[in-house]
């Protein structure tokens, strides 16, 4: 689709030529010769030019009265002025009240169009933006938190009061897989910083001497391999949320400095001089009992008290299994979708399986069982065979270190059991069908034949 540029020009030679000229750069254009006009197609013939090209001096107003009136309905188009010789007051005005730019008349075509791409970038990008920032408003909405349970129900009330709150911060505890960043993320598209920067940064998985500089960011200079001045997360997470995840893994000397850049919402960059004020929202997560740590001493009993103003718990998927009856059918949905399968009955057997389980890795652990299962589906129903829960089965034979576990209980049949081998040791060379040869003492060629006869995904 042509991008479409509204020209309004009351000098009907030159507004035709300028016409003509854009629908060559491959321009949806419309040319109208005053205010009303324009006002009239905007309104009336819905449309919506991500440019507008406009003469500052009209026969019935002056073009600025009417960017000013027009921008709220427009808050994602450019506007590009043609003003007369000398007339600095107005241009002052233009670009005050947001304008992309202005040019003097006359104007060379090549240089206005220079200047109309430039504007047509900046407008494209700010519509990218706004719609990316309204798909994750859908996709983490409130109801992204599935589940029926009475506690699933509770976390739900909680978010959507505090979506509500401008909170300073906050902190979620729960197991690994519980959903902490879910949460977070639903959290921040609910609230009132949604088109705002959510950054992430996960304690445990920098190195603690980088975690500093990642968080305040630092000068250039400030150490060796310091070259350019570097923003750190917490400035860029400005007017938006900062979520640090695992905040239990800091070390005590930076959790001072945090809680001191907490309280001032300003601090230094490494080696810099100047302080940087910053108003972010923060939200911290944590699978370990922070009280714990702070009665053990390994964290700061006043940043968690400054931290935890706010404190929200996840409980473990085994605390909620009414949650699989909705969870369940939702992955199975979405692997569908993702794998190109079509399971549509899960059989009563795998709903035991799936309800006597405990679920140490949590709603993670579900997705991706789930997952396999569907992508190793032959037919339409959910096949228990591909569940494979450890300890299932206390009798089993432990499996060996590096060994699988196989049931000899009728579930497999040999085909099976041959498909689970392959698939893992698939798992164990990430894909790669020459790694998987070498596991299982074959050939790559039969490996090959025996990978796609199981229509197993893999790479050569
Ligand atoms: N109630 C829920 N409804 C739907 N999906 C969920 C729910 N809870 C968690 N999930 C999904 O489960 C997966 C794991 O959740 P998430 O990554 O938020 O867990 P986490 O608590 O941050 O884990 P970790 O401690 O390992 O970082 C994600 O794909 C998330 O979208
Ligand atoms: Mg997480």
């Amino acid at each position: 689709m042509k991008d479409s540029l509204l020209i309004i020009e009351d000098e009907a030679l030159l507004g035709n030529e300028l016409a003509r000229f854009f629908r060559k750069q491959r321009w949806d254009v419309s040319v109208v010769t005053d205010i009303k006009s324009a006002q009239q197609l905007l309104s009336e013939q819905d449309i919506d030019p991500i440019l507008i090209l406009s003469d500052m001096n009209l026969p019935d107003g002056n073009a600025l009265d009417f960017l000013e009136q027009a921008k709220r309905g427009l808050p994602h188009s450019e506007w590009i002025f043609l003003t007369g010789y000398g007339s600095v007051t107005d241009s002052v005005r233009a670009l005050r009240l947001g304008a992309y730019d202005f040019i003097e008349k006359p104007c060379e075509l090549d240089r206005l169009n220079m200047l109309v791409e430039g504007a047509a970038r900046s407008a494209r990008a700010q519509r990218r933006l706004q719609q990316e920032t309204s798909q994750h408003f859908n996709r983490y909405g409130l109801d992204a938190l599935v589940g029926r349970s009475q506690k699933t129900k509770q976390l739900r009330d909680m978010l959507k009061q505090l979506a509500n709150v401008p909170f300073s911060s906050l902190v979620i505890s729960g197991e690994t897989g519980t959903g902490k960043g879910l949460v977070t993320r639903i959290l921040h598209y609910s609230g009132s910083r949604a088109s705002k920067p959510l950054v992430e940064l996960n304690c445990a998985a920098i190195p603690k001497d980088l975690l500093e500089s990642e968080l305040f960011g630092y000068e250039a200079g400030a150490f060796t391999g310091a070259k350019k001045r570097h923003r750190g997360l917490l400035e860029q997470a400005d007017t938006g949320t900062i979520f640090l995840d695992e905040i239990g893994e800091l070390d005590l000397d930076l959790q001072g400095k945090l809680l001191k850049a907490v309280e001032e919402l300003r601090f230094r960059r490494l080696g810099g001089e100047n302080m940087v004020e910053v108003d972010v929202q923060i939200i911290a997560a944590t699978n370990r009992d922070l009280l714990q740590k702070v009665k053990s001493g390994e964290f700061r009993q006043d940043l968690y008290h400054r931290l935890s103003v706010i404190n929200i718990h996840i409980p473990p998927l085994r605390e909620r299994l009414e949650d699989l009856r909705d969870l369940v059918p939702q992955f199975v949905a979405d692997c569908n979708i993702k794998t190109g399968k079509n399971i549509k009955t899960i059989p009563d057997s795998v709903w035991e399986q799936l309800e006597s389980y405990d679920w140490p890795g949590n709603i993670r652990q579900l997705h991706n069982i789930i997952e396999r299962c569907v992508l190793l589906a032959d037919n339409e129903v959910f096949p228990a065979q591909w569940l494979q829960f450890p300890n299932k089965n206390e009798d089993a034979p432990v499996a060996a270190n590096n060994g699988i576990y196989i049931p000899l209980d009728g579930s497999l049949s040999l085909q099976d059991m041959e498909k689970v081998i392959i698939q893992e040791a698939l798992n164990r060379a990430n894909n790669n069908v020459t790694g998987a040869a070498r596991l299982l003492r074959a050939t790559r060629e039969t490996m090959r034949y025996r990978v796609q006869k199981h229509h197993l995904k893999y790479e050569e």
